[in-house]
């Protein structure tokens, strides 16, 4: 019932090119009609047959009253010709516009998945799997789409069926009536068929999403299967899947092909009845012979009848078979409003004065266990904070609320004393720029990877900021310079040059604060060495936040925080710390690096 109403809902707003499909559908019908007058006058060959034929077919039919039947028979043939060009014009033109409709509709739920992704919270996405969002929104979403078209279809083939039962209706309204208690009685068969349909489109759904999963999943760990010689399991993990998704598909196949003969069973079955019916009410011949005209011509409609009855029900089991997509588009949208990332609504331009952890508790979705409790510091505009910690300690997660990728679970985080959840996040990532340990580069040229085509991917502020990051006389070595492909996710550079491409990236927008999260920890030394000198040129003029596993790199910080176990277990200058010989940090400085 749900799903029916937001089918309605989702439809209503292209009630215009509904309403052509209604048009068309009273056109193609008045020709069906059209087509079914001229043919009549045939059927018993005197040109006085014309009168015989029932209303309203016979208004038609006068036309070829006092012809000779040669004549007749002529023009009835050009006129045919005529009429079914005309007719398959207006039908070629219903399965274009149909087309067209079921591409516009599936593009725009597709783009309504993907706007939907791109506004969820990060909490949502860590714990999602990636290609379900995919197959959801890319293969799922069209669903909508199938289902539009499939109603195009349905709309002239009613209007036509409704036409031909009216004219049934008026030649022998018992005999109408008859037939239709055969089929209203069929129809709890077909239902069944359709209940089917709706079954099995939903285990199609179902392997289709695991086949999807599986297929990226083993495609990513493709050189990690062949280097432990697993290929052949991957290949029979696949072949299972796939065996799954057929099987699917087949048991679909299996109840629509029934369609067809049933509904010409059906339609035979009415015709039996007919015929019973007209022994009934017409018991002597001379009966039959007076009105053979009247009951060719509702035998000729009845049996235009059978085939759109038969298209309708195709479709319906069609859409039938469509819904389960229709009901999973339907609550993945409303999952990802619900999980929509939520703004603020001041704009923060600049940090004055800090950046304060007041108490701040997270505790992961997922997770039985706090990842930080209870923490507290303020970072002062202008200074460098070093965040260290074994591994696990959490380091990342603390980073992860800064860049609001979560909320606190309870605490605050203040900016200026104003509560980081209520600043715009326009404002708050331009006052921000964050590097880590595996940034992303996306498959296109270096300065699209620095500059994101920002500012129409202005050149000279790209130059500037892969100065700053110590890259420029690198990618000017390129033959291609900054128009250089990077690679699928920077395949194409080394580790050290990807970093420093994303400090680039961090820098191109000039921001307040700058974010390493061991940004530096998978480089050599002399690389390494690069970019730390990089830093601290930036460090004079931005807050720098760096969490590291190198305590080196964080030995000239205004402000040292050691994490363990989600807690600050220390906090403050290097000087002072270094002199608490016993202490977790003493313990890190003198092993150098920690993890
Ligand atoms: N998405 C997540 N869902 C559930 N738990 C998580 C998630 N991410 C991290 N954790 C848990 O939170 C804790 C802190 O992790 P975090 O990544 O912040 O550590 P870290 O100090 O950055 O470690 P490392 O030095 O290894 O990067 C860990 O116990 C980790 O298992
Ligand atoms: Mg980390």
């Amino acid at each position: 019932m749900l799903l029916r109403k937001s089918i309605i809902n989702a439809y209503t707003q292209y009630w215009k090119d509904i309403l052509v499909f209604i048009v068309i559908g009273m056109i193609l019908s008045f020709l069906e009609l059209l087509g079914i007058s001229i043919i009549l006058p045939i059927l018993d060959g005197t040109s006085s047959s014309a009168t015989k034929i029932p209303y309203p077919l016979s208004i038609v039919s006068a036309i070829f009253i006092d012809m000779e039947f040669n004549t007749k028979l002529k023009y009835i043939a050009i006129i045919l010709v005529i009429i079914f060009f005309i007719k398959g014009i207006f039908a070629y033109l219903n399965g274009i516009l149909g087309a067209k409709l079921e591409r516009k509709v599936s593009k725009n739920y597709v783009l309504k998945c993907y706007k939907g992704i791109t506004s969820v919270n990060a909490g949502y996405l860590d714990g999602v799997k990636k290609t379900d969002l995919f197959t959801k929104s890319v293969a799922f979403a069209g669903g909508y789409g199938n289902v539009i078209r499939l109603i195009a279809n349905i709309v002239p083939l009613l209007m036509t069926l409704a036409i031909l039962m009216g004219a049934l209706l008026m030649i022998y309204p018992i005999m109408l009536i008859l037939s239709l208690s055969v089929a209203v009685f069929s129809s709890i068969l077909i239902r069944n068929i359709h209940t089917k349909s709706e079954l099995a489109g939903k285990k199609i759904t179902q392997t289709n999403q695991k086949l999807n999963f599986i297929f990226i999943e083993e495609i990513s760990g493709l050189k990690t299967r062949r280097l432990s010689n697993s290929i052949n399991q991957s290949v029979s993990f696949i072949k299972e899947r796939l065996e799954e998704w057929s099987i699917s598909f087949l048991g679909l196949e299996k109840i629509t092909v029934l369609i067809k003969p049933v509904i010409e069973l059906i339609g035979i079955i009415s015709l039996a009845f007919i015929l019973l019916g007209f022994s009934y009410f017409l018991n002597d011949s001379n009966m039959f012979v007076d009105n053979s005209t009247a009951i060719l011509t509702f035998m000729v409609i009845f049996s235009r009848v059978l085939s759109p009855v038969s298209a309708i029900n195709q479709s319906i089991s069609d859409i039938k078979s469509n819904l389960p997509y229709l009901r999973i588009t339907d609550e993945f949208l409303s999952e990802l409003a619900n999980e929509k990332v939520i703004d603020g609504h001041i704009e923060k331009t600049k940090i004055e004065k800090s950046i304060e952890f007041k108490n701040v508790t997270f505790r992961y979705n997922k997770s039985n266990t706090d990842s930080l409790s209870n923490v507290s510091f303020s970072i002062t505009e202008g200074s460098k904070v070093g965040i260290v910690g074994v591994s696990g300690s959490g380091k990342s997660t603390l980073v992860d609320l800064l860049l609001r990728h979560y909320q606190p679970t309870s605490g605050n985080i203040l900016v200026d004393g104003i509560d980081l959840k209520d600043v715009t996040l326009v404002s708050w990532y331009e006052i921000l720029g964050i590097v880590n340990q595996d940034p992303f580069l996306f498959d296109s040229s270096i300065s699209y990877n620095i500059s994101f085509g920002q500012d129409s991917g202005n050149l000279q502020k790209t130059i500037i900021a892969a100065k700053k990051a110590h890259i420029h006389d690198f990618i000017m070595s390129l033959p291609d310079g900054y128009d250089s492909k990077v690679g699928g996710r920077g395949d194409l550079l080394s580790g050290g040059q990807r970093q420093r491409i994303s400090i680039a990236r961090a820098l191109y927008h000039d921001p307040d604060v700058l974010v390493f999260d061991e940004a530096t920890s998978a480089l050599d030394s002399e690389t390494e060495l690069d970019i730390r000198s990089a830093i601290t040129e930036l460090s004079t003029t931005k807050t720098i936040i760096m969490v590291t596993h190198r305590m080196s790199t964080i030995l000239d910080s205004d402000l040292i925080i050691v994490m363990d176990k989600g807690k600050i277990i220390q906090c403050g200058n290097p000087d002072d710390l270094i002199k608490q010989k016993n202490s977790k940090f003493y313990q890190l400085l003198k092993g150098n690096s920690i993890g």
